[in-house]
């Protein structure tokens, strides 16, 4: 694998979703959002009645499910999901099958093979300490709470789904601790990682921010 990959974590909220994306159009990376991965799955396990217990059945699925982003959109086996991975179901149930140990390991293994297609955005929780652990380059992105909950919540506005602010910052702060104690790739600053607190900064900031940075490590010119 020679390609280069730059890994951006951070908890939910924090924008950096888009700023990875923004980042990879303007180096001309190609960009993965992993959470896509987690988030599919958890779409199927709902949509499929499948139970926690059914570790086999849902190892054997994502081994053998593809999942692909076109244009910005979301396939799991063809099908378009773009649309109910965003769901309120989806985004409260993913912290809990994120958990599953041998799931992690499979979907890291497919997040792996996304640089055999070139060089790489890709933003998550584990990317800099456990998918990509000799990422030329990490970021660790953060964000105060109630700022973090905005955004969530304007997200939901987006595919319309209106949610009080409250509600939004609880859920988000449950999730953040599930993700942050679970046992397999908690989400965690990588030692190496360069930290951006975005609280403050407009989107167009961040991505100088990080651009800058790649510059000053020879990354890019
Ligand atoms: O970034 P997001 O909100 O779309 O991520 C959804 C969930 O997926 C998040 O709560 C935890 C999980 N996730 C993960 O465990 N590891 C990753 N690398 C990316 C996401």
């Amino acid at each position: 694998m020679n390609s280069i990959v730059i890994a951006i974590d951070g908890p939910a909220g924090t924008g950096k979703s888009i700023v990875a994306k923004l980042l990879a159009e303007k180096i001309n990376f190609h960009y993965v959002d992993s959470g896509i991965y987690y988030r599919a799955i958890t779409y199927w396990i709902i949509k499929n009645n499948i139970k926690p217990n059914e570790l086999q059945k849902i190892n054997d699925f994502v081994k053998n499910s593809k999942i692909e982003i076109k244009d910005d959109n979301v396939f799991l086996n063809g099908a378009d999901i773009t649309k109910d991975i965003r769901n309120m179901e989806v985004t409260n149930k993913v912290s809990s099958v994120s958990k599953l140990r041998n799931l992690r390991k499979i979907i890291s293994q497919k997040l792996r093979d996304c640089a055999n297609s070139g060089n790489l955005v890709m933003d998550g929780k584990d990317i800099g300490t456990v998918v990509f652990p000799d990422a030329k380059v990490k970021f660790f992105i953060s964000c105060d709470d109630s700022m973090r909950a905005a955004r969530r919540q304007q997200e939901f506005l987006d595919i319309g789904q209106k949610i009080p602010r409250d509600k939004m910052l609880k859920e988000m702060l449950k999730r953040d601790e599930v993700d942050a104690t679970r046992q397999e790739g908690p989400l965690k600053k990588a030692e190496d990682a360069i930290e951006l607190d975005t609280t403050n900064m407009i989107v167009e900031e961040q991505v100088d921010f990080l651009n800058r940075k790649l510059i000053a490590k020879g990354i890019i010119e």
